[in-house]
């Protein structure tokens, strides 16, 4: 007791540190505000953003599946250690980067965001972050996925701490109660509302077996399945997914390669039918049916089910995709510009 009280120091002392530390805070967060800013390039590379969007389109007639990938990608990005482009960073001898941690190994698109970079460079040398490339190529993958389009804001500059072991860390796992993942969103000052829009991103894509074999076949350790997934999909599921065979490793069934959709039906366009689909089935994962256990995230799933127009969901998806992608961002003098965003510059 008395050990604790010595660490404390007086009331008065701590709410004056308290009190410097939101300012400092809210400056360090309206600096990010001010620095980043929709056509932050408009006078240093007033194409930049039409070169993604036209790499962004070859890249897709391509392969459409790297749409939701690099959606994903910008999520991960952002998630651990900031919307800094961190992600593309190639693990290097004695140094395991993000980019080869577990959470990350499913992501593709890497290539892809490589060809933007390379393609910026001959334009704008040394202009256009890694990090905007992501957050720009993320909302054109929307777009092009008859999704919305919204306005980027730009400015992020490339950071270049890496640690691997920070993605799992940073990243809510797919077997999260709403506890779990209000916890890991709230770290990134996102809120209810903005973890039942952003969920939304599930609306395109696919998912590997390992994520939900759990959920299919041993939910408590009894052998049994989560009872929030409605029987008639987990059946549908589970002719997808086999049971993991002994040794065959987190992805179990259909040799780890199997792939089922997010949003069965309509898994490369982006729409609502996401929500009818976790209000009606429990969605794909613990994570996304969690939704429905909390007031608000349950609130907003049932609204945009049942009585939100595309427009007005597409309103708040612009807004909370803007927020999460002011996540602790480099401006200004912090960070540097790659020539090659998979490569440090020593
Ligand atoms: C608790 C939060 C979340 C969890 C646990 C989660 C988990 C996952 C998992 C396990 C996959 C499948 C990976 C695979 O096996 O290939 C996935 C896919 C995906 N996630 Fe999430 N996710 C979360 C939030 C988000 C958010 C906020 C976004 C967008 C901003 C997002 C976008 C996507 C997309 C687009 C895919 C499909 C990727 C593809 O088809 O390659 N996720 N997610």
């Amino acid at each position: 007791m008395w050990r604790e009280r010595r660490r404390q120091p007086p009331p008065q002392l701590r709410l004056l540190v308290a009190a410097a530390m939101v300012v400092v805070v809210g400056a360090l967060a309206s600096a990010a505000e001010a620095a980043l800013q929709v056509g932050f390039y408009q006078d240093k590379c007033p194409i930049a953003e039409d070169v993604v969007l036209e790499e962004m389109r070859l890249i897709l007639m391509e392969d459409a599946t790297l749409a939701p990938s690099l959606l994903r990608m910008h999520y991960h990005d952002c998630f651990v250690q900031g919307c800094d482009g961190s992600i593309m960073l190639r693990s290097r001898k004695g140094k395991t980067t993000e980019r080869d941690a577990l959470p990350n190994r499913s992501i593709r698109g890497f290539d892809a965001i490589e060809r933007i970079k390379a393609r910026l460079e001959t334009v704008c040398p040394l202009i256009v972050s890694c990090a905007d490339i992501i957050a720009v190529a993320a909302r054109d993958a929307v777009y092009l996925s008859h999704g919305p389009w919204y306005d980027v804001e730009t400015g992020r500059r490339d950071g270049n701490v890496t640690v691997a072991e920070y993605v799992e860390n940073d990243l809510p796992p797919p077997d999260s109660n709403i506890v779990d993942v209000k916890t890991f969103f709230s770290v990134k000052s996102l809120n209810s509302k903005d973890i039942a829009v952003l969920f939304g991103c599930h609306s395109i894509g696919t998912s590997h077996c390992g994520p939900i074999q759990k959920r299919l076949y041993n939910f408590t350790g009894n052998m049994d399945q989560d009872p929030s997934l409605s029987p008639a999909y987990a059946a549908e599921l589970k002719k997808l997914c086999p049971p993991p065979r002994p040794g065959a490793g987190d992805e179990g069934g259909g040799e780890g390669k199997t792939k089922v959709p997010m949003d069965p039906g309509s898994n490369y366009t982006f729409d609502l039918s996401y929500y009818r689909h976790v209000l009606a089935t429990g969605g794909l994962f613990q994570s996304d049916a969690s939704l429905l256990d909390d007031p608000v995230t349950r609130d907003y799933v049932e609204k945009v089910a049942k009585a939100l127009s595309p427009d007005e969901y597409y309103a708040d998806f612009a807004v909370a995709m803007v927020k999460m992608g002011r996540t602790d961002v480099l401006v200004g003098d912090l960070g540097e510009i790659r020539p090659t965003c998979g490569i440090f510059v020593d």
